[in-house]
């Protein structure tokens, strides 16, 4: 047996390319370099859907207890995205019953559809409205306080939380500022949730709040709070930017969405949008052992860092078309809500909310919707992407 490569190394590749546009390193990498050390990422960067999937479904051998990243500095609490086994598993179960399907059926996609009307009922015909402020992020804000348990949290309350929890967790180079404003927002949310707790105590119900708080056998009141924080930091930004970016695809390709309107394909649509630009781009994952991956010796200790990404645009699954959002592609497993244990909890609630509700009620609302400038659209993102704006003429 041949002994492995050492992986190659990259101090090319930077942090402001990547959140850029990812895309063209990726398909390079995918290519040449599959297995590569990036210098500005201080990881192994990871980007065949093969190798992403394997190390996600191997947590014997990748743990996603990563010590090194600010994520327990800025949540206050070690969460279970960063645990492993029974540890993990006893938190994810005690939040699992209100992401039930019939829960999700009876008592959310309800309420996802009274805010779905009442927020597109205040865009204005006629007019260029950009869909990020106006609706995609309060929309998602207050579906998932309504889920929580949270809906004394204004919209704004819940986005600011959100993206303070997020810029803490990716504040690789422990700025003080970051920290400084999720410990701001941790006490914001912890003093809410001290307020609500009484209430769900008394009107038991299907709320995540509520069910982690009246279970037979509940964890840790911190661990309660963690849950929430992370639901809070990981379930605005991926809705909200997976409507943007749908809807992107959608008016930039008529043919599309003449066939997803006339076939009622909006779960295609949602798809094929969250496969072509996934809004969770990277995961990390501690190696536990020496091991090798495609033939390259990786040390106990390192952090590898998955692209599902790349992985959602891999040429070995998607032939060389993947780089396009393209609603008639043949069906195909991506990867964006993950894979193996940690796979995402919300993400039928997502695709109800975004699929079931929103994209046909606005697309009956606003028939002849268009994107009159397609070039203004500004993408960004290396850990989240997805669209900053969505100028759209309403009609
Ligand atoms: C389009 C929408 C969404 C996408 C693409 C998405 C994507 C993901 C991905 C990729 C992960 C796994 C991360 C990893 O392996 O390290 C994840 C985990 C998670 N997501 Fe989502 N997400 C979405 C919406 C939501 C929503 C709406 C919620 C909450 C209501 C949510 C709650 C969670 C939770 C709690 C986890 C952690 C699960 C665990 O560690 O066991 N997500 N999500």
């Amino acid at each position: 047996m041949c002994p492995a490569k050492p992986v190659p190394f990259d101090d090319t590749i930077t942090i402001d390319t990547l959140t850029r546009d990812p895309y063209p390193i990726y398909r390079r990498l995918r290519q040449e370099a599959p297995v590569l050390r990036v210098k500005a990422l201080n990881r192994i960067l990871l980007t065949r859907a093969t190798d992403t999937r394997y190390v996600k479904d191997t947590p014997d051998l990748f743990s996603a207890n990563d010590p090194n990243t600010p994520m327990l500095r800025a949540f206050q609490v070690h969460t279970l995205m960063r645990k492993d086994g029974p540890d993990h598993k006893r938190e994810r179960m005690a939040m699992a019953p209100a992401f039930a399907p019939k829960v999700i059926l009876n008592d959310w996609v309800p309420a996802y559809r009274r805010f779905a009307r009442e927020y597109i009922d205040r865009l204005a015909t006629g007019e260029v409205v950009n869909l990020f402020p106006a609706l995609s992020a309060p929309y998602a804000a207050r579906g998932l306080a309504h889920l929580l348990g949270l809906d004394e949290a204004s919209d704004d309350e819940m986005q600011r939380w959100s993206q303070a929890l997020i810029d803490g967790a990716g504040n690789f180079g422990w700025a003080d500022g970051p920290f400084a404003i999720s410990d701001r927002a941790n006490a914001e949310m912890n003093s809410l949730f001290d307020r609500l707790a009484p209430r769900h105590l008394a009107e038991p119900n299907n709320s995540a709040y509520s069910v982690m708080l009246n279970a037979d056998d509940p964890i840790a009141q911190s661990q309660i709070r963690a849950n929430l924080k992370i639901a809070i930091g990981g379930g605005i930004n991926e809705p909200r930017d997976a409507l943007l970016t749908i809807l992107y695809g959608l008016l930039t390709n008529p043919d599309q969405l003449a066939h997803v309107r006339a076939n009622d394909a909006w779960t295609t649509a949602f798809e094929e949008g969250v496969r072509w630009v996934a809004p969770i781009q990277v995961s990390a994952r501690l190696v536990r052992e020496d091991t090798e991956i495609r033939g390259h010796a990786v040390a106990k200790g390192e952090t590898v860092m998955t692209s599902q990404a790349s992985a959602c645009r891999d040429e070995s699954i998607y032939g060389d078309d993947g780089e396009n959002y393209n609603v008639f592609r043949d069906k195909a497993p991506h990867q964006a809500f993950g894979n193996g244990a940690h796979f995402c909890l919300g993400t039928h609630v997502a695709r109800k909310a975004v699929a079931e509700v929103m994209l046909p009620m606005l697309f009956d609302r606003f028939p002849n919707m268009s994107l009159p400038d397609p070039e203004a659209v500004v993408w960004s993102g290396f850990g989240f992407r997805g669209p900053l704006n969505l100028p759209v003429r309403l009609a």
